[in-house]
């Protein structure tokens, strides 16, 4: 051989030699990292609480109960899955929830929970269950707007009713004058609150649920339903009362005393009304109003809140799907004021139960309310309210225990 092609076979080897070493190496690599992915995923299934975790143990059933060979081939599925992106689309509803509802809370919270005595309040309950089902969901948002309304980025961009915008200085000399916007020190001072919100569903009528509804922390009550003469159904207590114009109660002497009187507003004339109601002045002219509504609210301004209107917004675009409509009142796009106040209670509440929600179509000769002889059939296609998509969003959050339903009527 000549030595120049002495030297190319010697590069030539060299080279094959290279390559053979160099591509074996990455198939090594290639392999064990798959491997070793595969191990962790197993090591850290107790300790991860992200919504990795949820999603997995939604598409395989507790592969480490699973024979080794079984549980390889779940994982590798399961991979493939997830290298497809799939598994963002199939375990997911439209609106973010999961599809699959039986979904058990974070182990660290089951043994916190576990260690309770039988029956206590369970702190951050309500909004743990939501995030196992619904991971987009974020706790903070205040009850009631206070002087600081203005920072609260998510509402200050829309109109009534899923905003303040162009109320902010009504709404500024409103809380100027009431003064207070809190819950009252003795609530606000609790460290598990139990809520319930009372629906005025005719399913309440003859349960005999009035005392078990005055345990609870906080009794939320909607418009004019009343406690009077139905207390053994229905309770005593009322620590607030939500309402908008024309829902409010308009005896003055069937407003009850030291409950909180909190306003909703679902146009922007309401925030009108409210500062006539605030500061005790004479309603002029009431049109615009859809039925007739209070000329006065026997309630000292401190006595008064303002609901955060978020609580509407998130409920009918982000927790019941309803059409956006370029974030504007529109035909079906306002959510039941009982949604709204379960939708507050979620961010607020460490535990949330309902009752008297729910309409029984099948049975169009029960009443609708439970202080009216109005029967169920009286109920009308409404304009506003979506009632079947409304409906679908509870039965989400009663079938994943987020909340309680006392009448099992949703
Ligand atoms: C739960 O109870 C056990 C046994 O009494 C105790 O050892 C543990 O520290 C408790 N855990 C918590 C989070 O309180
Ligand atoms: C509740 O009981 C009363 C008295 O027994 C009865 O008159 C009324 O119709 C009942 N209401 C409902 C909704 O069942
Ligand atoms: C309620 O929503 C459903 C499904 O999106 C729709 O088909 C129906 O027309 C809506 N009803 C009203 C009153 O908007």
């Amino acid at each position: 051989m000549k030595p120049t092609h002495k030297l190319l076979f010697v590069l030539c080897s060299m080279l094959v030699l290279g390559f053979m070493y160099y591509s074996s190496g990455k198939l090594h690599l290639f392999v064990w990292g798959q491997k070793s992915q595969t191990n962790a995923e197993f090591t850290t299934t107790s300790t991860t609480t992200s919504t990795y975790t949820t999603t997995r143990t939604a598409t395989t059933k507790r592969p480490d109960v699973k024979p080794i060979a079984a549980r390889d081939k779940h994982i590798t599925e399961m991979e493939n899955d997830i290298n497809a992106g799939r598994i963002v689309d199939s375990v997911y509803d439209k609106q973010g929830f999961l599809l699959q509802l039986d979904i058990k809370l974070p182990p660290e919270l089951m043994y916190k929970y576990g260690n309770l005595s039988e029956g206590a309040c369970k702190p951050g309950y309500a909004a743990a269950k939501m995030s196992t089902i619904y991971p987009k969901f974020v706790k903070p948002a205040p009850m009631f707007l206070d002087r600081n309304f203005k920072r609260l980025g998510k509402v200050n961009n829309y109109l009534p009713p899923f905003g303040f915008k162009t109320q902010e200085r009504v709404i500024d000399g409103i809380l100027m004058e009431t003064k207070y916007y809190g819950l009252g020190d003795k609530l606000d001072s609790l460290t598990c609150k139990r809520c319930i919100i009372v629906g005025n569903g005719g399913i309440l009528a003859n349960k005999s649920l009035g005392s078990k509804i005055d345990g609870y922390d906080v009794v939320v009550r909607l418009n004019e339903a009343p406690v009077s003469g139905y207390s053994k159904d229905v309770g005593t207590k009322t620590t607030m009362r939500i309402t908008y114009p024309e829902g409010a109660i308009q005896k003055p002497e069937n407003y009850e005393k030291g409950s909180l009187f909190v306003f909703s507003a679902f146009k922007p004339l309401d925030f009108k009304w409210l500062r006539h109601m605030v500061f005790k002045e004479k309603l002029r002219g009431v049109e615009g109003f859809w039925k007739s509504v209070a000329h006065a609210v026997p309630r000292e301004a401190s006595e008064m809140r303002i609901l955060n209107p978020y609580f509407i917004q998130e409920a009918a675009f982000q927790f019941i799907g309803l059409p956006f409509n370029n974030g504007v009142m529109g035909k079906g796009n306002i959510p039941t004021l009982g949604t709204v106040a379960i939708t507050m209670a979620l961010h607020n509440c460490d535990e949330v139960a309902v009752a008297g929600f729910g309409y029984d179509m099948s049975m169009p000769h029960a009443p609708l309310h439970y202080y009216e002889t109005v029967k169920m059939s009286a109920i009308k296609e409404s304009w506003t309210h979506n009632i079947s998509k409304e409906k679908e969003f509870l039965r989400k959050l009663v079938k994943a225990n987020v909340i309680t339903d006392l009448t099992r009527g949703i």
